[in-house]
């Protein structure tokens, strides 16, 4: 996350000091409170680390004209009362302002959560938070395009300039046979599991601003469920969308879909899975549920009749019911070549599109 230092002047205009509120997540994370407020504070290479604790050993180096190497010191959040309210501040020393070269006019800098410890660096590529949505694709049921729509709409949303980040929870990494064609599909080492851990995964640039954090395999640790939402919060400061390919893998699916902003359902329209997605609505709450999205559809009576039941139920509610991406035979050709929707001239396709479109507006 971003955030701005506040500098306070002595009379003449000289710097006084600088100090850092700290939010409350990072409170939490540290298990920083009143009571326990003693902090490890230590700068070295430009960046500052803090740590819940003491240390024993305190350290500072110096260049012979002063400026600061290394610092490590012990410290104590101060939790100044303003009004009714506790305002909890990190002051940071004026030497160390100076030396990672912090000004009024440059006073961001990026906090990032680590394993056990906050980083806080000047903001020199001039980052911004932005707040991502979290959308899951989702239904219990195999092959209806829960793949092929995350990939559409994720590569949609960045051609309206959004910045996409799409995971999973299906270890065969469906979307990069999606996006590229067989000769061509990239190859990863480690992907969200490692991420998780807090150890640097691989991160597939499926187009330009399209990335995918691909799973390594299915066996998923507590550690790994009770860390993976802390991760997704941190996803969310640096993509403007996260969508999530999600097949039902036990707790995995479940913990998506507590993240997320709002579920998308893709939908056959036939008994068996309108009833599935009826299920889903329920296990996800209604309020929670974006869009149901008929994909594979043939205008056949009895498809017809599934769609117009739809129709009925969700016209009641807030449910957005885009018109049905019909089965055709230039989308496998497409997802064979490992291309998107968006990235061929096929007259056929602008109906797609359109019903594509109207998801990506409401998203
Ligand atoms: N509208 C469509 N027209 C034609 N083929 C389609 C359409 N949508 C998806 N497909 C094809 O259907 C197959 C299943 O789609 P997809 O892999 O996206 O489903 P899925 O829900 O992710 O399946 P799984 O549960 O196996 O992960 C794919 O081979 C894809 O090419
Ligand atoms: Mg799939």
């Amino acid at each position: 996350m971003i955030k701005k230092l506040s500098f306070s002047y002595k009379k003449d205009g000289r710097l006084n000091g600088c100090r850092l509120n700290l939010s409350k997540d990072i409170l939490n994370f540290l298990s920083i409170t009143e009571e326990n407020n003693n902090i490890i504070f230590e700068y070295k290479n430009d960046e500052i680390i803090l740590k819940y604790g003491k240390t024993l050993v305190e350290q500072e180096q110096k260049t012979e004209n002063g400026k600061i190497l290394l610092l490590i010191k012990n410290y104590k959040v101060k939790f100044d009362k303003v009004g009714k309210y506790k305002s909890p501040k990190l002051v940071i020393p004026l030497p160390i302002i100076n030396s990672l070269g912090l000004t009024e006019e440059k006073k961001d800098v990026v906090i990032t959560l680590l394993d056990d410890a906050v980083s806080i660096k000047p903001n020199v590529e001039g980052k911004v938070d932005r707040k991502g949505k979290v959308y899951t694709i989702k239904v219990n049921k195999g092959g209806v395009g829960k793949t092929f729509l995350t990939v559409q709409l994720s590569v949609g949303l960045s051609l309206i300039g959004k910045k996409v980040l799409i995971l999973t929870s299906d270890s065969q990494n469906n979307v990069l046979d999606y996006t590229a064609p067989q000769e061509h599909k990239p190859i990863f080492d480690s992907g969200l599991k490692a991420f998780v851990k807090g150890e640097d995964g691989d991160i597939v640039r499926i187009r330009e601003n399209v990335d995918f954090i691909p799973l390594e395999d299915s066996k998923f640790s507590t550690t790994f469920l009770n860390n993976l939402p802390k991760f997704i919060e941190k996803m969310k400061i640096e993509y403007d969308f996260v969508l999530i390919d999600s097949i039902p893998t036990m707790k995995l699916d479940t913990i998506f879909v507590e993240c997320s902003d709002k579920v998308i359902i893709p939908c056959f329209c036939d008994r068996v899975t309108v009833e599935g997605v009826i299920n889903v609505v329920e296990e996800a709450g209604i309020d929670k549920v974006f869009s149901i999205i008929v994909n594979k559809y043939r205008n056949t009576t009895n498809q017809n009749k599934y769609l117009n039941d739809l129709k009925n139920v969700l016209g009641e509610t807030t449910i957005l019911l885009p018109e049905p991406i019909k089965e055709l035979s230039q989308i496998e050709t497409l997802l064979e070549k490992g291309k998107s929707v968006w990235e061929t001239n096929s007259k056929g396709l602008q109906e797609v599109q359109d019903s594509l479109i109207e998801v990506i507006k409401g998203m």
